[in-house]
């Protein structure tokens, strides 16, 4: 879809049957740009209108207002739009250099809330690549909602309660030591769950020990929480080590131990609606009359313990009731898919409406060189050592290029993560992907630093000029020119299709596309020359730049000045 306001206009009023979202969507761009800029298909038409496509587009362009483009021209079945090159370029560069970092923006969402459910990793145990993909999609789509106009909460949903906290204070209580904890808490906790796992295959038993010790948890035993608090304490510092280095952070972290008071009115709607059936001493909603397909939602466990699904039916309510939600997403990898449709399922029974402004926002799995991860295992990629790793890496390449650079570990930290963020959000993100730091740091090809690279090239163009930039005579015309112009004046439609479809790739793309076509520019033009031109270039730089910057804010990544 490529949109554009002028287009749509000239064919709306010879096609007063079709709505302005039916012709914008079916905009495209042509095969090759000699074709023009922007072309409409009309096969579509042909059954509504009864003539064949090559008619249909013959008859338009007889008959539609040309002014305002250089030509308008039918080519088989398609209109082809030549925009005119000299007004456009004008109208674009004088709009982002006015606007800045305003440019884009759209006011659609009025103010109105999207939450916004992200990273939520589990105490005591690592943050996974899995909880880095929702922690920095997460980031990206709140900073689109905000650029669509609506005010995003960032809840992170930690994952804070449940039967593994039972196992992990047997364990601790068990075989660990206090002394060991301090020192390195989340490995030394996870190691404890580990063992904990490997001594139940042999002995049974001891999933009842840990359930009951998280039974007392529930029921407030003393000792129980004091255990439980320390555990959440120590690996909330660590989780805030990679936070701090993301630069991400939370308007909330209300977890799931947060709805603990919170699920007694969730049974209670479900029982007055007669939802609850006693099943195996287990209490159930059944949710075949919704969907054949789907298992019943888990609701109590025979042992009166509440589960991952009550906690979040609670949570949903809550942001309902506190935050008036217009969206609410979830962040969340693909494999909790029918978690979310039973979430959503059971609130709709239960009579709230606004169940149907839930999204789960999935992704697909990470693998790290081919491996899978799992913690259960204990087999887990640390996400410190992949930041620290990607650090290393962009700093040897920074010492390569650019030796004399000031504050080169300030830059190799914003390359190495902005790498690491960039690769994640530039794939779609229900792709499952590999993870190679090789490629992901290269400052060449679809990476992060290539449009870090780019901007800063920008940039430093800009430093070398010495004139005072006006917003006067901005009409480029040439060829190399024009296909930045083009990328510029889509960045308003990029940013609304990236909410639309809850997608920060196509924000991810769109930089590398715009980042292409001006190292292009660059090394085949002579950009600095004396003329009644530059002005206008530099200003075209100028846009690029402002335009790399906002798309690399949006995506959670720095810009560097220089690197
Ligand atoms: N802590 C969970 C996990 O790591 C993710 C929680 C997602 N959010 C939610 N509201 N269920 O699997």
């Amino acid at each position: 879809m490529v949109d554009n306001i002028q287009i749509v206009d000239a064919l709306k009023a010879v096609l007063t049957d079709l709505t302005v979202e039916q012709i914008s969507e079916k905009l495209e761009a042509p095969k090759s740009s000699d074709l023009g800029d922007v072309a409409f298909p009309t096969f579509t038409l042909a059954k509504i209108m009864h003539k064949a496509p090559q008619q249909i587009a013959a008859d338009i362009v007889a008959t539609i207002d040309q002014s305002g483009f250089e030509k308008v021209v039918a080519t088989g079945p398609y209109i082809n739009f030549f925009l005119d090159k000299e007004a456009t370029s004008n109208k674009v560069l004088k709009t982002v250099f006015d606007l800045e970092s305003a440019y884009g923006d759209n006011l659609d969402g009025q103010g109105t809330k999207i939450t916004i459910d992200m990273s939520s990793p589990n105490i005591a145990k690592p943050m996974s690549m899995g909880h880095l993909r929702s922690t920095v999609i997460g980031n990206a789509l709140a900073n689109i909602t905000a650029k669509n106009g609506y005010e995003p909460v960032k809840i992170n949903h930690l994952g804070d309660w449940g039967t593994q906290f039972g196992k992990l204070i047997y364990a601790y209580k068990t075989w660990g030591s206090e002394q060991e904890v301090k020192s390195d808490p989340i490995a030394t906790l996870l190691k404890y769950y580990v063992e904990f796992h490997e001594k139940a295959k042999e002995d049974e038993s001891l999933n009842d020990e840990g359930r009951a010790w998280f039974k007392k948890l529930e029921d407030g035993d003393r000792e129980a929480h004091e255990l439980w608090q320390w555990f959440r304490a120590e690996s909330l510092k660590e989780f805030s080590e990679i936070y701090d280095r993301l630069d991400i952070d939370f308007d909330s972290f209300n977890g799931e131990a947060f709805y603990n008071d919170k699920m007694e009115k969730v049974i209670d709607i479900l029982e007055e609606k007669n939802l609850l059936v006693a099943s195996q001493g287990a209490q159930i909603v059944d949710l075949s009359d919704i969907n054949q397909n789907l298992t019943p939602a888990m609701i109590k466990r025979s042992d009166g313990a509440t589960l991952y699904m009550t906690r979040d039916l609670a949570a949903a309510i809550y942001r309902k009731e506190k935050y008036n939600f217009a969206k609410s997403l979830y962040v969340v990898g693909g494999e909790q898919r029918e978690h979310f449709v039973q979430m959503k399922a059971v609130l709709s029974l239960m009579g709230f409406e606004w169940a149907n402004d839930i999204e789960h926002i999935a992704f697909g799995l990470i693998t790290f060189n081919g491996k899978k991860m799992s913690t259960r295992k204990g087999d887990v990629v640390l996400l410190k050592d992949v930041l620290d790793d990607a650090h290393e890496l962009a700093l040897k390449q920074i010492q390569e290029k650019n030796p004399s650079l000031d504050n080169k570990d300030l830059v190799a930290e914003q390359v190495g993560a902005g790498a690491v963020v960039f690769h994640d959000l530039m794939n779609d993100r229900t792709n499952n992907f590999d993870f190679n730091l090789e490629e992901v740091v290269r400052f060449e090809g679809d990476t992060g630093p290539y449009v870090q690279y780019t901007n800063a090239r920008a940039k430093s163009i800009l430093r070398k000029s010495s004139i005072q930039l006006t917003s006067e005579q901005l009409n480029l015309s040439d060829a190399q020119t024009w296909d930045i112009i083009t990328i510029l004046n889509n960045f308003p439609s990029t940013i609304q299709r990236a909410w639309q479809q809850r997608e920060a790739s196509i924000i991810a793309k769109y930089s590398l596309n715009l980042s292409r076509a001006f190292n292009k520019y660059y090394a085949n033009s002579k950009i600095l020359v004396e003329d009644n031109q530059l002005n206008a270039r530099l200003v075209l730089v100028k846009s690029v730049s402002i335009v790399l910057t906002e798309c690399l804010r949006l995506l959670g990544v720095k810009a560097p000045e220089e690197m």
